[in-house]
């Protein structure tokens, strides 16, 4: 087998058009695990606009047999993974014979087998592993397949588009063609073969055509399927809805699989997804399980739009169609969670993953581009910056152009690129173009900046008040810090959402100056330069600035608000994120305090009674929503903390954190009580936003009970306390749904009580059977809040357990990364252990699977804020994994970008 050496970077600038075009392709396989054959009849044409040049297909892992063209034996190169055929005619008909054996394919890219069914993963390039092609997202093809494969063994055969003809051939064996009517590229190319069984939903689109609507799953799963049907049903009337975008398929399917590197994949009428975003039922899923289905069967439906109609020119382009489908999940999220404060609480908890995963992703040596200039591995680029700060980018374009103006922006950007493959600058056009005189028309050459800059932009505000000239002035400047390879930046486009509220916390209304008439409630300015000042006059008094409301921009705020200020922001701001913002900053500054205090003894106090008081009037707060209290009360992460600091000792962090949990359990004890009895019962199971919510709150409120029993301290001598784990175990065995189970046993394992040790076998007991509960289980304790240094025992005890597998990437990351990941205060020990835990692991993985490997790899990112001994120790482990000898590109662009 041939193996690179040292892979070179490939550059966004060196795009060049392919040499040629492939129009059609009549694809047959005959489906065997252990070797596969694979007849490839393609026609293809000399792309004119290019200068000749031979013809260079792309393989991997691929036997070949034969090569014809126009039916003719011919003389072909391998060159390196390349197949080159040289002295063409302008168009012909190339014919392509190779093997494969998915039985092996432990990359799962290509064509794989999980459970004794086929599946395949093309995007990025696993199209390659499948047969010689050109494996680039701008080749778009007409397709048709045949499938052939045992019958018993594999009665369901699936593939893009329409089922044409099937029927029986000799030996037990039998057929299936389909016919996709859409052309497509090759990384949307998908077939599956196996004992699956659907659920099935026949719908009218709002145009009155019929479609058939397919769940498949292993046979005894069906039960689990109502609610990513459910979820289907609904992306398919939001999208007609909201942006006038119709199913164009008579059949979508989707196809669950246990087995799956990544989340799903939006291959053109038949998504396959990771059965974690699949199945669910009240006793296997919590509220999470249910919300995460909805967003990804929504994400991936959007795709079948924004991706496949029209798809990225090339690989730097993801963002196109990951941002922008992204920002199109959270937004049907939103709009189905209904009410003010439940799009409130789906917002917040997109900004805290932005903020505790890409945020430090900008800031470490893998920040780059939403739109990359270079890689060596695309796989590694399937980021949280190219999703999810993407995505911000696309809102920022929403809120710059207006709701209805940005739907407008979508029309044209179909009318002009439906078919095609495009790049960002084309997307960013095209809305521009829809909303002319907009900020964003008039700004898009700086504004597109958001695609080139890495790094999270710092806007630091101050506020000044003149009593006598009755103005109040913001003092507006931001920086962005360098990123690998970007020393300077230049100014972004900053929108900017501002109120300005009384000292009674009252909203007022907003007049800048030189304008005529105040405007009542919040409005949003726009931030060009790299300092500016807005002045509001007419401010009788001193107001508190509400400052970034609904977080306009993915930018870290920077305003030297006083306590009282916080404090008022968080009883009285009209604008829920920021409320909870105010909340999240009083925290904050109270841990960094704590963290810094040259001796910090043991059950010192971190918080203060005003913030306590603070959190006990939300806590009971007549008029907020549960789910809203329990975002409020939950600590900013260790790793959010972290990000805060420059030098970063995580066991300090994890203490400091720990002793102000303890704190807000005994000080709010009665409260805690109240809340649980209150919102412990939520009527029949409904993973709803109000009743997921209330579960949530008395999820917490459970937790934190726990704790006072465990802790010392005046509650937790009382025998009250006391019974608190008792009722958690008591919880824990009758619950009626996940939700409130995995609660009641995460209250016990995370306080650390005896209980636990009874309630984990028995969970484990209880749900022997199933994959996906059982990755709950490994996860929950691999979690787990550290105590003298038990969890890597723990972990390393559980990777015997006979249900531990490293190959299965869902087993993998429910034990190894929510250790190496997940749990700071678990993973940097002083002892080194940890690390050496993860290179063993990220060495192990790229053995097999180096996609999984270099997700794994990305554990130790930010290594260089590490006080020590964990800096030298980090170092070592990485260097220790980066001199193997057969390493992945996958993992050598993680882990020499770390030591750079
Ligand atoms: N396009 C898929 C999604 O966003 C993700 C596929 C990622 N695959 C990969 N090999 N990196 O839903
Ligand atoms: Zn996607």
């Amino acid at each position: 087998m041939y193996r690179e050496g040292q892979a070179t970077a490939i550059q966004r600038a060196d795009y060049s058009a392919p040499a040629y075009w492939i129009d059609t392709v009549d694809l047959c396989f005959d489906l065997d695990p252990a070797k596969t054959r694979v007849l490839n009849r393609m026609f293809l044409r000399r792309n004119p606009e290019v200068p000749a040049q031979p013809l260079k297909l792309d393989g991997d892992e691929l036997n070949l047999a034969r090569v014809l063209v126009n039916g003719q034996g011919t003389s072909f190169k391998i060159e390196g993974t390349q197949l080159v055929l040289d002295n063409l005619p302008d168009a012909f008909e190339l014919e392509i014979f190779t093997t494969c054996c998915p039985a092996k394919n432990t990359k799962l890219m290509g064509l794989y087998v999980s459970n004794d069914s086929f599946f395949t993963q093309c995007e990025a390039e696993g199209f390659r592993r499948i047969t010689y092609f050109l494996d680039r997202p701008d080749v778009m093809a007409s397709y048709s397949v045949t499938l052939r494969a045992d019958k018993a063994k594999y009665p369901v055969l699936l593939s893009n588009g329409n089922l044409v003809a099937h029927g029986p051939l000799e030996d037990g064996r039998h057929f299936a063609k389909w016919v996709d009517p859409h052309r497509k590229p090759c990384y949307l190319f998908a077939l599956v073969a196996g004992q699956l069984v659907a659920r099935e939903q026949r719908i009218l689109s709002r145009a009155g055509k019929e479609h058939l609507l397919q769940v498949y799953v292993r046979a005894g799963d069906l039960d689990k399927t109502e609610h990513a049907m459910n979820s289907l049903m609904h992306a398919v009337a939001w999208d007609e809805a909201r942006f006038g975008l119709a199913l164009d398929l008579e059949r979508f399917m989707i196809v669950a699989t246990s087995d799956f590197n990544m989340g799903a994949m939006e291959n053109k009428g038949l998504n396959i997804f990771n059965t974690k975003y699949v199945l669910a039922n009240q006793a296997t899923a919590t509220d999470t399980d249910y919300s995460n289905i909805e967003s990804v069967v929504g994400h991936e439906y959007f795709h079948n739009w924004t991706g496949d109609r029209v798809t990225c020119r090339d690989w730097f382009q993801l963002s196109l169609k990951e941002g922008l489908t992204v920002f199109r999940d959270q937004e049907f999220s939103q709009d189905l969670a209904g009410e003010a404060s439940a799009r409130a609480v789906k917002r917040i908890e997109d900004v805290r993953l932005l903020r505790t995963a890409q945020f430090p992703e900008d800031a470490g040596p893998m920040a780059h581009p939403v739109r990359p200039d270079s890689y060596i591995e695309i796989n590694n680029f399937y980021t949280v910056t190219v999703y999810e700060k993407g995505a911000e980018v696309v809102r920022m374009m929403q809120t710059l152009v207006g709701r209805a103006g940005f739907a407008r922006g979508l029309t044209l950007y179909f009318e002009r690129h439906d078919g095609h493959a495009v790049t960002c600058d084309d997307f960013a056009q095209a809305i521009a173009d829809a909303n002319p005189g907009s900020a964003l028309a008039t700004l898009l050459p700086q504004f597109k900046r958001w695609y080139s800059q890495a790094g999270t932009p710092r806007l630091h505000a101050s506020g000044t008040y003149d009593a006598q000239a009755r103005t109040y002035t913001l003092a507006v400047s931001q920086s962005c810090p360098p990123t690998p390879g970007q020393p300077p930046k230049e100014p972004f486009v900053i929108p900017m959402g501002v109120g300005l509220l009384g000292q009674d916390g009252q909203e007022l209304p907003l007049q800048l100056a030189g304008e005529a008439a105040p405007v009542p409630g919040q409005r949003t300015l726009v931030i060009t330069q790299a300092t500016e000042t807005l002045t509001f006059v007419g401010v009788d008094a001193e107001p508190v600035p509400s400052i970034l409301r609904g977080f306009t921009a993915p930018v870290v705020l920077e305003f030297d608000y006083s306590d009282a200020q916080l404090l008022t922001l968080l009883a009285h701001d009209s604008d829920p994120f920021n409320r909870w913002e105010a909340g999240q900053r009083l925290a904050l500054r109270r841990a960094i305090k704590s963290i810094a205090a040259t001796a910090y003894p043991a059950g010192a106090t971190a918080l203060d009674d005003a913030y306590i008081e603070a959190m006990r009037s939300v806590l009971r707060h007549p008029l907020l929503d549960a789910a809203f209290k329990e975002l409020v009360l939950t600590l900013p992460s260790e790793t959010y903390i972290a990000e805060q600091l420059d030098v970063v000792d995580p066991q300090r962090i994890h203490a400091v954190r720990e002793a102000m949990r303890a704190q807000l359990a005994h000080a709010l004890a009665d409260d805690w009580q109240w809340a649980y009895e209150t919102h412990r019962d939520s009527g029949a199971y409904r993973p709803d936003p109000v009743s997921s919510g209330r579960r949530a709150l008395a999820g917490m409120a459970l937790a934190n009970l726990c704790l006072v029993a465990q802790g010392s301290g005046p509650s937790a001598s009382s025998g009250q306390a006391s019974v608190w784990p008792g009722k958690a175990y008591q919880r824990f065995k009758d619950a009626g749904n996940m939700t409130d189970r995995l609660n009641a046993l995460s209250a016990l394992v995370s306080s650390g009580h005896a209980l636990a040790a009874q309630a984990l076998p028995r969970f484990h007991a209880l749900f022997k059977d199933d994959a996906l509960v059982l990755d709950k289980w490994f996860a929950l304790q691999a979690g787990a809040p550290d105590r003298d240094g038990n969890v890597l025992p723990a972990v390393r005890q559980l990777m015997k357990h006979p249900d531990f597998t490293l190959r299965n990437p869902n087993r993998a990351r429910s034990l190894i990364f929510s250790y190496c990941s997940a749990n700071p205060g678990g993973f940097h020990r002083a002892d080194a252990a940890g690390y050496v835990f993860w290179s063993e692991r990220v060495m192990e993985l790229d053995g097999f699977n180096p996609q999984v490997a270099a997700r794994l790899a990305r554990a130790l990112d930010r290594w260089t804020k590490l006080a020590e001994p964990y800096r030298s120790a980090a170092r070592e482990a990485i260097v220790r994994v980066a001199a193997k000898p057969d390493l992945s590109n996958d993992v050598r662009e993680v882990v020499s970008r770390a030591l750079a």
